[in-house]
């Protein structure tokens, strides 16, 4: 089966779902969502979703601040590099089984510089050089 670029929001919430029932399943990553966040996937999907778009069809629909969120999801579990990892092996496992081409290439690119600017930022934050 040859398989098909990230070209519509439509792609990207099969994108976002799989992905999360995949971090759901993850004995590293799933309790932090269902059981120290007790996370509204209902709520959260769609944001994710109008993250995704803003990155890779730069709609503009997503308007807040990943970062902040990030920071308060530290102070309840401490964000490792281990969890980053985790994170993103599950992101490109999930892009390149459903996807191929220069958007889902640029999804996996910013996934990754995303995530090394969270994980050097909650780093900072857990251990000051002060
Ligand atoms: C250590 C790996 C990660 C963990 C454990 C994690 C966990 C979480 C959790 C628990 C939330 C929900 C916060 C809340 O609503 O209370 C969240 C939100 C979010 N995460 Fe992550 N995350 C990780 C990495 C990433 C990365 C690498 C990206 C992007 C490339 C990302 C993108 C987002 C976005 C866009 C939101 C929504 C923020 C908002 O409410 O506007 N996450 N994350």
């Amino acid at each position: 089966m040859s398989m098909n670029d990230i070209t519509s929001r439509a792609d990207i919430e099969l994108l976002v779902k799989e992905f999360y029932a995949k971090v759901r399943k993850n004995e590293t990553l799933g309790y932090i969502f269902d059981d120290i966040i007790k996370i509204d996937w209902d709520h959260h999907i769609p944001i994710l979703v109008d993250f995704w778009e803003t990155i890779l069809l730069d709609t503009g629909s997503y308007t807040r601040n990943a970062m902040a969120e990030h920071f308060k999801v530290n102070q309840k579990i401490k964000l490792e590099p281990l969890h980053f990892a985790t994170w993103l092996n599950l992101f490109d496992s999930t892009v390149n089984s459903y996807f191929k081409g220069s958007k889902a290439d640029l999804a996996k690119k910013r996934a990754h510089s995303i995530a090394q600017i969270l994980e050097l930022r909650m780093q900072q934050f857990n251990k000051p050089s002060r």
